[in-house]
């Protein structure tokens, strides 16, 4: 308990449930920080807010499109008028297009850049400024992939979004390391959320021969992903920086 204790925290796309950034937010209030969930869909934030707020914790839900440069200015500073300043911001949300090079039109390439690459440059850059202004430490995570590290067929859009987030990250890390605003990503492999249902839903039968391809031979949960999160957002990874955290039950190791 109070790994987070008295921190403030933003994760966005927390909405989706089961979702990567719903088990982050509810991860990081288990552990003692006062969460902002956000989502573009304001009524699952809502909810997944109120959830944790059941449970003891300390959640309030913001609508908050992450490709909105105007969402970001609001978001942020609302955050810190309430409460002084920010900690934690995780760059969670994002969207999967599964179409091969013929089908992968601008648009679709474009959309994909958007939600999950320039949503992360404009919300580092946010927080980064508001660290700043506060003269607080703080630590900013990026959820990329492990498609940032290796190929699959009909990702191109996906990884190379999720490959841009993860040199962006090192980089912003590099800008801010003496200030200690730490800056890592995280690169999940295969989790069971709302995402992942919606892709073995469009090809069935797969998710015994998906789990087959990955050495432990089955999905994570999304609390494996928060695990990794809340220790990179503790004081535990003090002298943690620019890294990239692989959790894909070992899917990447060969
Ligand atoms: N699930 C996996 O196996 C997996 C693997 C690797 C990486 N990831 C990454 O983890 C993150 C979370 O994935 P997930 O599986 O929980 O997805 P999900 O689809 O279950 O949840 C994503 C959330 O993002 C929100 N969102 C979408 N567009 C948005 C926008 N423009 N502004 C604000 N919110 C928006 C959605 O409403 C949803 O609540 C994504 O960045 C994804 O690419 C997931």
């Amino acid at each position: 308990m109070g790994r987070v204790e008295a921190k403030v925290a933003l994760v966005t796309g927390g909405g989706a449930a089961p979702g990567l950034g719903s088990a982050i937010a509810a991860r990081l209030a288990e552990e003692g920080a006062t969460v902002f969930v956000s989502d573009i869909d304001q009524a699952s934030a809502e909810a997944r807010a109120a959830e944790i707020r059941d449970g003891g914790g300390k959640a309030s839900a913001i609508r908050h499109d992450v490709t909105s440069e105007r969402d970001w200015d609001e978001v942020i500073g609302a955050i810190a008028r309430a409460e002084g300043g920010i900690d934690i911001v995780i760059n969670n949300a994002g969207i999967v297009s599964a179409e091969t090079i013929d089908k992968l039109t601008p648009e679709d390439f474009t959309r994909v850049i958007d939600v999950n690459l320039k949503s992360v440059y404009l919300g580092t850059r946010r927080a980064v400024a508001e660290m700043r202004r506060g003269s607080r430490s703080g630590s900013i995570i990026n959820i990329s992939s492990v498609a940032a590290l290796v190929a699959h067929a009909g990702l191109a859009a996906y990884s190379a979004s999720k490959a841009g987030v993860l040199l962006f990250t090192k980089s912003v890390a590099m800008e801010t390391a003496r200030e200690k605003i730490r800056v890592n990503s995280v690169h999940p492999g295969m989790i069971w959320t709302t995402m992942q249902q919606a892709s073995f839903q469009r090809s069935p039968g797969s998710l015994e021969a998906a789990a087959a391809t990955i050495p432990m031979g089955e999905l994570g949960e999304p609390r494996d992903i928060a695990n990794c999160v809340l220790f990179l957002a503790s004081e535990e990874a003090r002298y943690i920086t620019g890294a990239a955290f692989v959790v894909d039950g070992g899917m990447t190791m060969r």
